[in-house]
């Protein structure tokens, strides 16, 4: 979604923010602009993508600028949308992330004192609110603006008065600053800016940062001094090729079995319990997400229920924060519910929102993320930290197979912890576990064949997916990443639902894709398959090797390769990703980049 990033210091500026704004690009984005400080404020912003703002951009000596890119939530995506937004006397320009609910009334009475709008966008009240309220000093007039807008917010300032300063203050979105020698940054994500500092500092909701090329300060809501702690950070292998694929989201399905060994020595460890502060019986998980992430949750509910007594409930993130309060919640501490939170990103909105509604509810929080220092990390009690690398693709491709592993490897912990995993049986999962990237690896070899597949499916009207038992969730899985990326309509259903409504809508042309693996639903499944084709629905099965009966039922089918039925999530969900991508392909759509949507969702 939205990006930010400000510079201060003593080198060109405006090359330095451009640059850093590029890094975030793959997170979605529809206009830029950037703000430097030239005899006053200079504003330069342009619809679509940054090349087209650079385009008309101007030299600059500043070596002061505050750049943004935009993902349109008030006003269509536009030059006069676009951030920054500034005052029309050209003192003033402001960046903001996120959303400004009572934007309305305060645009309206602004309005009434005179001022003059340009956009539809609500970040446009701030610079005139801002301004309204400045009397030379920054940091003091933004306080006062902060006392009248609601919402979730990162927002980064600067004023011709201050030419080497930037005031930036967040509320439930993310701002980190870097600092540099001799010069600082501000950013919405350190992606950003981890190519110039890895010493960071996180301010927490509300805190006011003032920085200059030598100096850092914090401020609380009292305009108080604060003490800060900066924080190294890990430098994150940078991701800007795409190493010989066509597409980013190519690259990262064909580095799964990578991301998922790479992973492993982080969820296998000693003591793994402990070390995200599970010391006592829980009596119940619930797990939470969005998107992709959610579908991991429930392969995670399946996994965990059946190796150990504890029940799981998955929710949508957005509906867990106003959903009745969690089960056990208020009861002895030894019942305290653990709710595990997923999110590759570690900054969606909802999931950020939801995990500090279970820990004011006294829930015990543990999130998956991929994401080291993001926002959730920072948040929550324990976090399993997955190795999948940067993913660039918007489709979540390799950070949704290691938050299954992830997930996988809980489920033996708690199953040995609790006793209903022996040694012995535990080891057996654990080597199991082990040869998950062998197996995907044979699905990456077999690739050509599912590029055959593709003629099926590119004229479809609509397409569904069903599954059983644990690979329900992939059915949901493989809807959404076709729909995401091909722009076909996709249905994920339990396999055996289809007949109480759905059945309706089957037709020569609706194909389904049945996940048919050799389980305790099998022949419920056979069954299933034989509804939808006595509809005349063509049938492409994923079956496991060997199956002698699926594919007499089906039209086209896939072979997995020899695996537990209780691991096959994995497989298929690199199945079911490639046939996405090449649908995708063939109908040439923008795989990376699929419209309207972004990479890191930071509003609610
Ligand atoms: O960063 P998160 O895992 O919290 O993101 C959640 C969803 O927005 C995300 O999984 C989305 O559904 C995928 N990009 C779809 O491929």
């Amino acid at each position: 979604m939205c990006g930010i990033v400000g510079y201060t210091g003593h080198k060109p500026a405006q090359e330095i923010v451009i640059e850093s704004l590029k890094k975030l690009e793959y997170r979605g984005y529809d206009s830029s602009g950037i703000a430097t400080y030239e005899d006053n404020i200079r504003i330069c912003k342009k619809e679509g993508p940054i090349a087209n703002m650079e385009s008309v951009l101007s030299e600059s000596t500043s070596t002061t600028a505050i750049a943004h890119t935009r993902w349109a939530t008030h006003g269509v995506p536009s030059d006069a949308n676009a951030h920054p937004h500034g005052h029309t006397d050209n003192s003033i320009a402001v960046v903001h992330n996120g959303t400004i609910d009572n934007y309305l009334s305060i645009r309206e009475s602004l309005e009434s004192e005179g001022y003059n709008f340009l956009s539809e966008s609500d970040s446009e009240i701030l610079p005139f609110l801002i301004s309204k309220y400045y009397s030379g000093d920054l940091v003091e007039a933004l306080n006062k603006a902060l006392h009248e807008i609601q919402g979730i917010f990162t927002i980064a300032v600067i004023h011709e008065n201050h030419p080497d300063e930037i005031v930036a203050v967040r509320n439930e979105t993310p701002l980190v600053i870097g600092v540099g020698n001799s010069e600082n940054f501000v950013a919405s994500d350190i992606y950003a800016i981890l190519k110039y500092t890895q010493q960071i500092i996180y301010p927490e909701d509300y805190q006011i940062v003032r920085v200059t090329a030598e100096s850092v300060e914090l401020f609380d809501a009292e305009l108080k001094s604060i003490d800060y702690n900066v924080e190294t950070v890990e430098k994150y292998t940078e991701v800007s090729e795409k190493g010989g694929f066509e597409h980013f989201m190519l690259k990262e399905i064909f580095e799964q079995p990578k991301a998922l060994q790479d992973s492993l020595t982080e969820l296998l460890v000693e003591s793994p319990l402990e070390r995200l502060g599970l010391n006592w019986k829980i009596g119940s998980i619930s797990i939470v997400a969005c998107g992709t992430s959610y579908h991991a949750g429930l392969v995670g509910k399946y996994v965990i229920e059946q190796l150990t007594a504890i029940p799981v409930s998955v929710s949508y993130s957005s509906e867990f924060r106003y959903a009745a309060p969690v089960q056990g919640v208020g009861g002895l501490l030894s019942s305290r519910p653990l709710v595990v939170l997923i999110s590759q990103s570690g900054e969606t909105a909802d999931t950020l929102a939801a995990a500090r509604a279970a820990k004011q509810q006294g829930c015990h929080t543990v999130a998956i993320c991929n994401v080291p220092g993001s926002r959730i990390t920072r948040e929550v009690d324990g976090v399993i930290i997955t190795k999948s690398g940067q993913e660039i693709g918007v489709a979540a491709t390799k950070t949704f197979m290691t938050q299954m592993q992830a997930l996988y490897a809980l489920a033996t912990h708690l199953a040995f912890n609790s006793g209903s995993l022996d040694h012995p049986q535990y080891k057996l999962w654990e080597s199991e576990i082990r040869r998950i990237p062998s197996k995907i690896t044979q699905v990456l070899n077999n690739c050509e064949s599912i590029k055959k597949l593709v003629p099926h499916f590119t004229r479809a009207k609509s397409v569904f997916f069903v599954g059983r038992n644990i690979n329900y969730p992939l059915a949901l899985e493989g809807a959404l990443k076709l729909k995401e990326i091909s722009y076909i309509h996709a249905e994920g259903y339990p396999a055996g639902e289809l007949k109480h409504g759905p059945l309706a809508l089957l037709g020569e042309d609706t194909p389904v894709v049945a996940i048919a693996v050799q389980d305790h639903t099998y022949s419920k499944l056979m069954s299933n398959i034989e509804e939808m084709s006595a509809r005349k629905a063509p049938i492409l099965t994923v079956c496991q090797k060997g199956d002698q009966q699926v594919p007499k039922i089906s039209d086209y089918h896939f072979e997995l390769p020899e695996i537990d039925p209780v691991l096959s999530p994995f497989p298929v969900a690199v199945f079911l990703q490639l046939l996405s991508y090449y649908i995708a392909h063939d109908l040439g759509t923008d795989i990376d980049k699929p419209r309207n949507l972004a990479k890191s969702v930071t509003v609610e």
